[in-house]
């Protein structure tokens, strides 16, 4: 058995139930990478102010490189009894180059380490689903070119309201992803900020350089805290929060998918690839994909909770609470990027009914709005018009007639006003042409929105590229 590193003022050996209690190597050896480009920074941060020679410097930089190898290739050897990936590997570290391995953690601890790690890991995961979400929305810009022109109903309260074009509808949905890119790129600037040299929770006594250690791990900034960086954990609170907007977004989305590829509704196909069948009824293909997506959103929200009631009510500065803020990163990160690959898969495999569509749009009288408005263009104040319509409407439902199958003077009867140009705006072709302002649902405005969110998106890209890590 290993010594623990902190073992000096110890007569017991620890309970194994204590043992397997503490131990968080199971998740956090997740942060290897990232621990051991710390360990290096920090080495050559104290070779560089002298507190290490160069050569101790080297010997340390190329045992934690072997180390490195070592876990790349799955042949190091992990031990419970030191705790955690931050112990482990500095006792590996002096196994292999002996007594200079024991200077590696002069001037820090596993508080400012343990934080600089997650920190650097949540660079990475932000900028990995920014990545994701960007695939995403390319994927709904396909489909709102292609379908720009293409009309369905849309819905308020779930009930046919007027008509819209599915490449405006699928426009709405890359919007609420675009909020979240930029979400994600505010948040990365607050991670971005470099805890080490904090220590325990007071500092170093040694003449550390900072600035020096922050320039070597791509951080923007030095925290300006001991206290502060080695216990607050709001980072991974903000970045949970905006995950959980994401997932908010792809559980509407979901949900559409679900519906409209319903029998009822009978709007979409979505490819086989994308859906799965049931073990007792053969005819069954269902949207499994949205579904899980829908469900796993809690999961996301379930971290949020459970990170905001470990940090509620802690005192400063760095409690063993703090361990727990890992598994819900982890699995925040592991749920979006899964449900983010997997529904930009589904939309490229999307199929429109168009015909479908088409009919829906027509049935529900959704251009009432458009014969009110029509009115008002003939000088009828909006709510005269409004009451006048309302008339028609209840009309053609005894009827059992739609606006458009109304004559010009079963429609005359409502407001003398109606002339024959009204039939034009009555259809829903129509209804959408004229909706062309910026924001709206013609064709044209909807080009002209991919156009933009093209545009958007190259300059996102080219912004992640630029950005230190
Ligand atoms: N495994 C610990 C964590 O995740 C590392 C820091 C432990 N620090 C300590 N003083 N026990 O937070």
């Amino acid at each position: 058995m290993p010594a623990k590193p902190w073992g000096g003022r110890f007569r017991q050996p620890t309970d194994h139930r204590v043992e397997s209690f503490t131990l968080s190597l199971g998740f956090d050896r997740r942060l290897y990478e990232y621990d051991i480009r710390g360990s290096v920074a920090h080495a050559r941060m104290l070779a560089h102010v002298g507190v290490l020679t160069a050569a101790e410097c080297e010997q340390v930089v190329s045992g934690l490189e072997q180390i490195k190898s070592e876990i790349d290739r799955g042949e190091f050897e992990w031990i419970p009894a030191l705790e955690d990936v931050h112990m482990n590997i500095e006792s590996r570290l002096t196994e292999r180059i002996g007594e200079v391995g024991k200077k590696l953690h002069t001037g820090r601890s596993r508080n400012d380490q343990v934080a600089t790690d997650l920190r650097m890991y949540m660079r990475d995961a932000a900028d990995e689903i920014i990545d994701a979400l960007l695939d995403l929305q390319n994927g709904l810009f396909d489909i709102a070119e292609r379908e720009a022109e293409t009309i369905m109903p849309g819905f308020t309260h779930l009930q046919v309201a007027q008509p819209v074009t599915v490449g405006h509808h699928v426009m709405a949905w890359s919007e609420m992803l675009e909020r979240d890119v930029q979400r994600l790129f505010e948040t990365r600037r607050r991670i971005n900020v470099m805890p080490l040299g904090s220590a325990a929770l007071a500092g170093t006594s040694f003449p550390i350089d900072r600035a020096y250690t922050a320039r070597e791990l791509g951080f923007e900034a030095v925290s300006a805290n001991s206290l502060d960086a080695v216990s607050d954990r709001d980072f991974v609170l903000e970045f949970i929060a905006d995950a959980a907007i994401v997932m908010v977004h792809l559980s509407r989305v979901a949900e559409e998918l679900i519906l409209w590829s319903s029998e009822s509704f009978g709007y979409i196909h979505i490819g086989d690839a994308f859906c799965t069948g049931s073990s007792i009824m053969p005819q069954k293909k269902n949207p499994d994909v949205a579904e899980l997506t829908r469900a796993k959103s809690g999961r996301v929200f379930g971290n949020l909770v459970a990170m905001l009631t470990v940090m509620k009510a802690q005192p400063l500065a760095y409690n063993r609470d703090n361990q727990e803020d890992k598994e819900p990163s982890f699995d925040t990160v592991d749920t979006l990027l899964a449900c983010l690959e997997v529904m930009t898969g589904m939309v490229s495999d999307i199929h429109f009914q168009n015909e479908r569509l088409f009919t829906a749009a027509q049935q529900g009288y959704a251009t009432a709005t458009d014969l009110a408005e029509y009115l008002v263009g003939k000088g009828v104040p909006f709510r005269d018009a409004h009451e006048a319509v309302g008339q028609a409407v209840r009309y053609a439902l005894e009827q059992h007639k739609d606006l458009t199958d109304l004559s010009l003077t079963e429609l005359q009867g409502f407001r003398r006003e109606i002339e024959e140009d009204v039939f034009c705006r009555l259809q829903i072709e129509g209804s959408v042409a004229v909706r062309s302002h910026v924001g709206g649902t013609a064709p044209g405005a909807v080009r002209q929105s991919v156009v933009d969110g093209r545009a958007r998106l190259a300059a996102h890209r080219e912004a992640l590229d630029g950005l230190p890590r």
